[in-house]
């Protein structure tokens, strides 16, 4: 599918149909963010899988956008493998698990598989519920599935800024 296309059909969907993301579809998922690019090429993004049932509850006492997930990518960074920009000590970690996150949000939308990144979750409880030792920093929780099929954009989807608004040309 055209890129643009795909960029304005994809909304966070918020409804699923009760069955996990298939094997195969979450391989071609994982795929796209392995081929995402990173801050010097480090790769140090971490992806915990969550798709038993055990792991499906633990998530639900971490944010209330599961959104009755079957499947659900949680990225992190590994804070000890990120390229560091000398100038200022900023490092690339929350971008390059974004632009991870991205890949395999596109991605999902390409092959039918809805999804909403989600930030509202508390990193305390994932911790806890997942053993994430203290160098693996949780940025991105993907919640995907097959679209319900009552499942429809929220309002919030389609308000665009004007483009006059974001763009700045040659200077602010
Ligand atoms: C960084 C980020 C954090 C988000 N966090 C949440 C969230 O915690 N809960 C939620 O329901 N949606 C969340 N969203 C989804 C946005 O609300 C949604 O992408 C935006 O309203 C545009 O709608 P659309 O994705 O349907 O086009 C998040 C999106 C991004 C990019």
């Amino acid at each position: 599918m055209d890129f643009l296309k795909l960029a304005e059909e994809r909304y966070s969907v918020r409804k699923f149909k009760d069955e996990k993301v298939s094997e195969s579809d979450l391989e071609k998922i994982l795929k796209a963010g392995h081929l995402a690019p990173t801050g010097c090429n480090n790769q140090p993004q971490r992806i915990l899988v969550m798709e038993s049932d055990e792991a499906i509850e633990k998530l639900k006492k971490c944010t209330r956008c599961h959104f009755g997930t079957r499947t659900a990518l949680l990225v992190c960074y590994n804070r000890d493998e990120v390229w560091v920009r000398k100038y200022d000590g900023k490092t690339c970690g929350v971008a390059d698990a974004s632009i991870v996150t991205t890949h395999m949000m596109l991605e999902a939308a390409s092959i039918g598989v809805g999804s909403t990144w989600v930030m509202h979750f508390d990193p305390a409880a994932m911790v806890r519920e997942f053993n994430i030792p203290e160098n693996i920093r949780p940025v991105a929780l993907l919640v995907m599935g097959y679209p319900a099929d009552d499942a429809e954009p929220l309002d919030l989807h389609s308000k665009y800024r004007d483009m006059s608004e974001v763009v700045v040309m040659n200077e602010f």
